[in-house]
């Protein structure tokens, strides 16, 4: 077994945590990573609202046995933080205040007795987590799928490390145990894996996105304002999503192409233009296998390269 501060802290068998991914990742996946040992979180998007953080919720409790996180994305906080009320109510092992300043919002999680984690991506980022008192980083690297940063995930891990004394998780790329056992032989804590069970059954969302991430390769993604522009979802601009390549990235990605224009082409019910956020993982995802299954295997593997040593 591979016992770091994560597991240690958060009482999880391995250290993986079943990143929060909006649109894809429910109570039903969160609930069987953490089932598998690990810690499962729902991905709370800004178009998600607080009855479906308690749905998902108690769907994540019943099938994980009480361990699971849920992430929220803290730019989209200033407008409305009826969602972080709502996730606080639900009482996680985790919240991400991920993508923007938490300040203004760990004081409540915290008082709540809840873990606050953030994903960031530079170490600008990195000095606001810590001065808002933010107990565990995520160093997201600029693979991973959906929004992130520029940093790659080793060099943003590398210059993370050596920052902080806070306990440290790399995101972005990371799809086996060689990627894991990296991670932790680096002096990180563990990891937050999401493109590699984006084929898993437990995923939420259209059932073109299983199916495309299986036909896709690693170079098939980019890194693309246009999906935000397309469905009204104003990120600050600094947070481009990584998507798979499709006819909609292909037609618009780039050309400086009129709003106006780029919403009315976009419809989500056509499998070659909707929207599939994945990371540069993309070509690791071969099979349709249970988020449990994949998430074992990571740490079995890991623990065999560690082993070596
Ligand atoms: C489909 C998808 C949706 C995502 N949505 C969110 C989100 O709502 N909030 C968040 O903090 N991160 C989100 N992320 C980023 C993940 O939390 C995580 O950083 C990323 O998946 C790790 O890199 P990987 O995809 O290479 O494993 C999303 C990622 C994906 C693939």
């Amino acid at each position: 077994m591979i016992q770091t501060w994560l597991t240690r802290e958060l009482g999880l068998e391995v250290p993986i945590i079943g990143a929060p991914m909006g649109g894809r990742a429910g109570g039903e996946l969160a609930g069987q990573v953490s089932k598998a040992g690990g810690l499962g979180m729902l991905g709370a998007a800004r178009y998600t609202d607080p009855e479906w953080v308690a749905k998902e919720a108690a769907v994540a409790r019943e099938v994980g046995g009480g361990t699971f996180g849920i992430g929220l994305q803290t730019w989209s906080l200033a407008e409305d933080s009826s969602i972080l009320d709502a996730a606080i109510a639900e009482k996680p092992t985790v919240i991400a205040l991920s993508f923007g300043d938490p300040a203004r919002y760990v004081d409540r999680v915290r008082a709540a007795g809840i873990t606050t984690m953030s994903q960031i991506n530079t170490i600008d980022d990195l000095v606001l987590a810590e001065q808002a008192g933010i107990e565990l980083i995520v160093a997201q690297g600029g693979e991973a799928g959906g929004h992130t940063g520029r940093i790659g995930t080793l060099p943003l891990l590398q210059e993370v490390l050596e920052s902080t004394d806070l306990p440290v998780l790399a995101a972005g790329g990371i799809s086996t145990g060689r990627g894991l056992a990296a991670v932790i032989a680096a002096g990180g804590e563990g990891v937050l894996v999401g493109t590699i069970l984006l084929a898993s059954p437990e995923t939420i969302g259209p059932d073109y996105a299983r199916s495309k991430i299986l036909e896709a390769s690693s170079a098939d993604t980019v890194y693309t304002p246009v999906f935000d522009q397309a469905r009204h979802q104003p990120w600050p601009s600094r947070w481009f999503g990584r998507a798979l390549v499709n006819d909609f990235t292909k037609k618009y990605d780039g050309t400086g192409a009129p709003v106006d224009e780029i919403v009315e082409s976009y419809d989500p019910s056509d499998a070659s233009v909707g929207v599939v956020y994945a990371g540069q993982a993309a070509g690791m995802v071969r099979g349709t296998h249970p988020a449990g299954e994949i998430v074992r295997s990571i740490a079995a593997q890991a623990e065999t390269l560690l082993g070596r040593f």
